[in-house]
């Protein structure tokens, strides 16, 4: 593609910081820069616990298996990206999927409360494309009221806040991705819980690394006798290499979301243009947005259709982000009758444009003039 979807953004030091890993010969799987990592996001997030993983997908399941959803009902939105949905089954929960939200493309409040039931263990939320959504808070006290727990698939939204309150500080604990499309990346895959429960952070440093419980001041690989295991667990842990260059990305966290803010600025004010065609993601008040993608919504989905094989035609990625799960060949399978109108709706109009924090204004230009040539004729 002449324009892609996304472009990996890093400066000099962040490759620095894996040479030095590297260089050091020793302590790549258990280095101090896994903790490093760890209290740097716990301190820019403001919340206790961070728990790094080697993906968003084992973040979701070491979260859903530290709380132990095992026959118990989960809510999650279709409308979102595969693994929220699979790591429920996975832990041994049941989906119940809700629809969704216009605006912010996060859950619909008013289905949420209509599926939860007496097995509702958790609602999961998606917090989309950088941004937090619209009843994110609503939502959160709602499952409180209920006694059911509130997390956060916030894979796409690594620094969005809304009433100045940041992902992960009013749930009961939230996942990010630091996969090569990120906001920020751990060098290509990662991931993060974030959580207030020194419980459910406990139990997560457990799972991620086969349920061993460390001698105390010793490092695994550093112990000349086995350690006891409590349960069992997986190897989700992140690399030194990765947790290294990930710190170093979050040190320059300002300066990326300001560019990605420039690009979306640029967007927002080209497509203007394209009036009552599309709507733009432009935040309300009181939120902020990260931009981890651009995605607009066109009134039809015939319009988006043709504008994206025309794209697609010119070189530019332009992708569907997402598509609802429950029409997918597994969860179809398991949900013949159900409708979920909004989310479907979604699936048929929505259309994620390139972004990143390096793209050209010359390029943001191309892009919008291929869309109003479509949509203004
Ligand atoms: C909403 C959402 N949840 C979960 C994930 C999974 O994250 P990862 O790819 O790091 O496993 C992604 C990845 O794109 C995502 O977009």
């Amino acid at each position: 593609m002449k324009i892609p979807g996304f472009k990996s953004y890093y400066q000099e030091d962040d490759v620095q910081a894996v040479i030095d890993v590297i260089r050091r010969g020793m302590y790549w799987a258990d280095g101090p820069e896994i903790e490093r990592a760890e209290s740097g996001i716990a301190e820019y997030l403001g919340i206790k616990n961070c728990v790094l993983l080697n993906s968003g997908t084992s973040a979701l399941f070491t979260l859903l298996k530290a709380i132990d959803v095992t026959g118990k009902d989960v809510i999650v939105p279709s409308f979102t990206f595969i693994a929220t949905a699979n790591t429920v089954e996975l832990a041994g929960g049941r989906v119940v999927f809700a629809d969704s939200e216009q605006d912010t493309y996060g859950l619909s409040i008013e289905d949420v409360i209509a599926k939860i039931g007496p097995n509702t263990k958790a609602i999961i939320n998606i917090n989309y494309a950088g941004s937090i959504s619209r009843n994110a808070l609503h939502i959160a006290k709602v499952a409180r009221d209920h006694g059911i727990l509130f997390l956060e698939d916030s894979a796409q939204s690594f620094g969005a806040t809304a009433d100045n309150k940041q992902v992960g500080s009013y749930s009961d604990g939230a996942i990010f991705s630091f996969c090569q499309n990120k906001i920020i990346t751990a060098l290509g895959e990662g991931g993060a819980i974030v959580t207030n429960s020194d419980e459910i952070a406990g139990r997560a440093k457990l799972f991620r690394s086969h349920g061993r419980a460390d001698t105390p001041g010793k490092k695994h690989f550093e112990t000349i006798s086995d350690n006891d295991y409590l349960f069992p667990g997986h190897n989700f842990r992140m690399p030194s290499a990765s947790a290294a260059f990930l710190s170093s990305q979050l040190s320059h966290i300002h300066d990326n979301l300001s560019r990605r803010r420039h690009v979306a600025s640029i967007y927002n004010e080209l497509l203007n243009e394209a009036g009552d065609y599309l709507v733009r993601p432009v935040p309300s008040e009181g939120f902020s947005h990260c931009y981890q993608m651009y995605t607009v919504r066109f009134g039809s989905g015939g319009l988006r259709d043709r504008v994206r094989k025309k794209l697609i035609e010119s070189g530019v990625m332009a992708r569907c982000y997402f598509e609802p799960l429950h029409q997918k060949k597994y969860y179809a399978s398991k949900n013949q009758d159900l409708s979920l109108p909004v989310a479907e709706d979604l699936g048929r109009r929505v259309l994620t444009l390139p972004m990143y924090p390096e793209m050209r204004e010359e390029d943001i230009r191309f892009v919008c003039g291929i869309i109003k040539d479509v949509v203004l004729g």
